[in-house]
């Protein structure tokens, strides 16, 4: 800890997902929200009135220019972040970026060949591995708890979630793909972190597009675009197995005729079974008690996660810790992403 510093904190792209760090940071102490850029000037300068933000910038490269921040937090859309990102690292800041690292596994291989060089802080914002659920299940694992975990079911699933269609979100130059690298890069992170990221062997992956492309299984999030177009899945399932015996079904959809939202995982283990919905925040143990089959449900203290997680950025940078979700770990799970659309494209499994 050095002292009293208080750490200066830029913000890249003032969007959406910009307001929950800024929430966060707001808790943490040790730093404070110095200047915040957006292509769209109006939306910077809204979040900066909304925060008391005292600089307001265009261009997030004067930025980096001509305020003295120590690091960036990247909420720009998926195809900017390594771009971002490197500008941010060639100037000497640490960087906090949003999920999914980057559009694709070479761009996360550049941005941590940037970090490197730096000799700076890169983490990525996975930020479901702070949550009060997700941390108990990883004592429990790490514990032995479940004895040999050797599947996963693992899912996010929407009933009408398409965001912002025809906006950069649906069109995959510019979001690498759809639900899978969306909201199912979360449910691969947590699941494979929770095991503690074995190799994967083979990938099979297959996605649909039967919503989007219709206009169809629309949500709140994000702003439609009339004048844009869909051409990312609006299903993605994965198959993937993993050198110690360990396998993985992935579902994510953004639209889907199910009954409602769900965002689940399923562990199996030789002792014991979880399952986790993070949605409504419920956590399940299934395991035996004297000869019998017993279930107990936990509720573990509640905690901020997108706190804990900004106050893991800030040890990092003061070296009293180190990143939870680390980029070599991010761009393992952008390789699998990879593999599963090359296996939908290809129809062919990937092996690894
Ligand atoms: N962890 C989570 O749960 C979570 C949730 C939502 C979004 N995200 C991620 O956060 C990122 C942003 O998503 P969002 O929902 O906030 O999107 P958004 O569209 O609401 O916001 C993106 C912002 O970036 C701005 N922008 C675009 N180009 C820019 C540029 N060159 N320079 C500066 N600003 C630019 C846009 O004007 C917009 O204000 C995405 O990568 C997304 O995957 C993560």
């Amino acid at each position: 800890m050095t002292g009293q510093r208080k750490w200066k904190i830029g913000i890249i792209g003032a969007g959406g997902i910009s307001e929950a760090h800024l929430e966060a940071i707001r808790d943490e102490p040790r730093a404070e929200v110095v200047a915040i850029a957006d292509v769209s000037e109006e939306t910077a300068a809204m979040r900066a009135a909304r925060h008391n933000i005292p600089r307001v910038f265009a261009d997030y490269r004067k930025m980096l220019e001509e305020t003295e921040t120590d690091a960036v937090v990247i909420c720009v859309p998926n195809y900017l972040h390594a771009a971002a990102a490197k500008a941010a690292l060639a100037a000497g800041k640490h960087v906090l970026c949003e999920k999914p690292m980057a559009m694709n596994s070479q761009e996360a291989e550049e941005m941590i060949a940037a970090a490197k060089n730096a000799g700076t802080i890169l983490m990525v914002g996975q930020n479901n591995r702070f949550r009060s659920e997700a941390r108990y299940v990883k004592r429990l694992l790490d514990e032995g708890k479940l004895g040999h975990v050797y599947h996963a079911k693992a899912g996010w699933v929407r009933r009408s979630g398409i965001p912002g269609w025809g906006s950069w979100f649906t069109r995959k130059e510019m979001a690498g793909g759809g639900p899978l690298i969306d909201i199912g890069v979360h449910m691969l992170d947590l699941t494979l972190w929770l095991v503690g990221h074995p190799k994967p062997v083979t990938v099979l992956g297959q996605t649909y597009a039967q919503f989007g492309p219709r206009k169809r299984g629309l949500s709140e999030w994000g702003r439609i675009d009339d004048g844009g177009y869909y051409d990312v899945e609006d299903l993605a399932v994965a198959m993937i197995t993993f050198e110690n015996g360990f396998t993985l079904n992935l579902d994510a959809s953004w639209a889907s005729h199910i009954e409602k939202e769900n965002v689940f995982l399923h562990l199996y283990g030789s002792e014991g079974g979880t399952s986790l919905h993070l949605l409504d925040e419920r956590l399940s143990l299934y395991h035996e008690w004297n000869g019998a089959p017993a279930t107990t449900d936990i509720q573990p203290k509640k905690e901020k996660e997108r706190v804990l997680l900004f106050r893991n950025f800030i040890d990092s940078i003061e070296g009293t810790d180190t990143p939870v979700c680390t980029p070599e770990q991010a761009l393992y799970i952008n390789r699998l992403i990879d593999a599963i659309y090359l296996s939908a494209q290809t129809g062919e499994a990937v092996k690894l």
